[in-house]
């Protein structure tokens, strides 16, 4: 196992009716932002109860954060924010509202154009304090220092950490997801899937906890993910769902093993280039990655075919074949398609998406960074 450092700070508030705790941990002269998106929050009465909870303190708010959410429409938060002296801000949504937020959380102290620092990857001085009530089970954003933004008129979508962005608290109430579409639940359980694997999926280093706390994540995913789209209101599959998403990407499975992300890094192309919700990428270029890199993941895909799917005969090649085979299996029962051209897209895309890659100087990537150029090709190709 590697050495590791493990901090996350973020309180989790799980359960029903937990909105109304967040006043214990704002402080009272808080002047707040409440920042959401496209209207769910306010049309499904989250926005209500979160006013509730803040009884006197100064409440401002932000709507309008979109899907992948634009750099153009954070900085007119972020304008907000100076304008009303704000010193809290609390995001109320899904991934996108809350990544959306650790940027105007990062973007509103700084002096100056932050998309340097952003796209960079330079780390910040400062943030504005934030907090989180989700109601969508997906990118883990609610108790990570992640936030990925996209900036338009460059085409470049890009993901950013620092531990200044941890929310302080994430109100997680698995009946706030009764009301997801079914698509939304569908890419909330493929995201968290893809999100262990690129942790899980990479060369063994005795890295035993993570693994088997990996492994029953995935099982947990595979076991629930289509009970929420038949069953939407039971709790229990809600719950599950909700925390395996969480535990997905708050660092835990992450410490002391080797990270891939080329899936992602690839991913956040298609979403930039052609609007492809970010786990419909996911399921379109995962299965082609792991048919490219076998031989350099061969040793944890035979533990994946076993421990996950329960593949015990035939070659090692087989064994691999079949796991890689359930995966896709897998995200098309949750009914995502799995490959680029099903999304209408033409084969010259295959350029496009490599031209990024080299724009954003984003090679050679996974855990052993080497997936180059020709690679990359290579799984693009199978992913078409
Ligand atoms: O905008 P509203 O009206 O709220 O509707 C949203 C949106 O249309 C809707 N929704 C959310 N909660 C709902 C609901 N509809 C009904 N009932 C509810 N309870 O769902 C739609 C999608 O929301 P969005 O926030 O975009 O989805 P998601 O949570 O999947 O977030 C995707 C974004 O997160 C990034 C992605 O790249 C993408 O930009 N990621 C962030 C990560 C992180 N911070 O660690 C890691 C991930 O890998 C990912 O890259
Ligand atoms: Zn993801």
């Amino acid at each position: 196992m590697f050495n590791f450092d493990f901090y996350n700070p973020t309180r989790v508030l799980f359960g029903v009716d937990r909105i109304a705790d967040i006043d214990k941990f704002i402080p009272k002269q808080a002047r707040v932002l409440i920042t959401y998106g496209g209207g769910s929050a306010k049309k499904y009465g989250t926005l209500d109860e979160v006013h509730a909870a803040l009884g006197d303190r100064a409440t401002f708010e932000f709507g309008g954060i979109e899907v992948n959410p634009h750099f153009d429409t954070l900085m007119k938060a972020v304008d907000v924010v100076k304008d009303n002296k704000i010193d809290f801000l609390l995001a109320v949504g899904g991934g996108s509202v809350v990544d959306g937020t650790k940027f105007i959380a990062a973007a509103a102290l700084y002096a100056g154009d932050i998309w340097p620092l952003w796209s960079q990857r330079q780390p910040l001085k400062e943030a504005i304090p934030l907090g989180c009530v989700m109601t969508l089970p997906a990118t883990g954003s609610e108790t990570n220092h992640v936030a990925v933004v996209t900036h338009t008129a460059l085409g470049q979508k890009s993901g950013y950490s620092d531990p200044l962005l941890f929310p302080q608290f994430a109100v997680l109430d698995p009946t706030k997801t009764y009301t997801l579409p079914a698509t939304q639940v569908a890419n909330g359980v493929v995201d968290a899937f893809i999100h262990v694997i690129e942790q899980y999926l990479t060369y063994p280093v005795y890295g035993k906890v993570q693994d088997r706390f990996a492994e029953g994540l995935l099982l947990t995913l595979i076991e629930e993910g289509p009970k929420a789209l038949t069953d939407p209101q039971n709790y229990d599959v809600r719950s599950a769902i909700t925390w395996s998403a969480t535990l997905a990407l708050n660092g835990l499975i992450a410490v002391g093993v080797p990270q891939d992300w080329a899936t992602h890094r690839m991913g956040h192309q298609l979403t930039a280039l052609y609007g492809i919700d970010h786990a419909q990428t996911l399921a379109i270029l995962l299965p082609g990655l792991l048919q490219v890199q076998r031989e350099s993941k061969k040793q944890k895909l035979l533990q994946y075919a076993e421990r996950v799917w329960n593949i015990h005969a035939g070659s090692d090649d087989s064994r691999i074949d079949a796991a890689i085979a359930k995966t896709r299996e897998f995200f098309e029962l949750m009914g995502l398609k799995t490959q680029l051209s099903a999304y209408g897209q033409p084969k010259s895309a295959i350029d496009e998406i490599l031209g990024n890659l080299q724009r954003f100087n984003m090679l050679p990537m996974g855990e052993r960074s080497d997936i180059d150029l020709e690679r990359a090709k290579q799984i693009l190709m199978l992913s078409y």
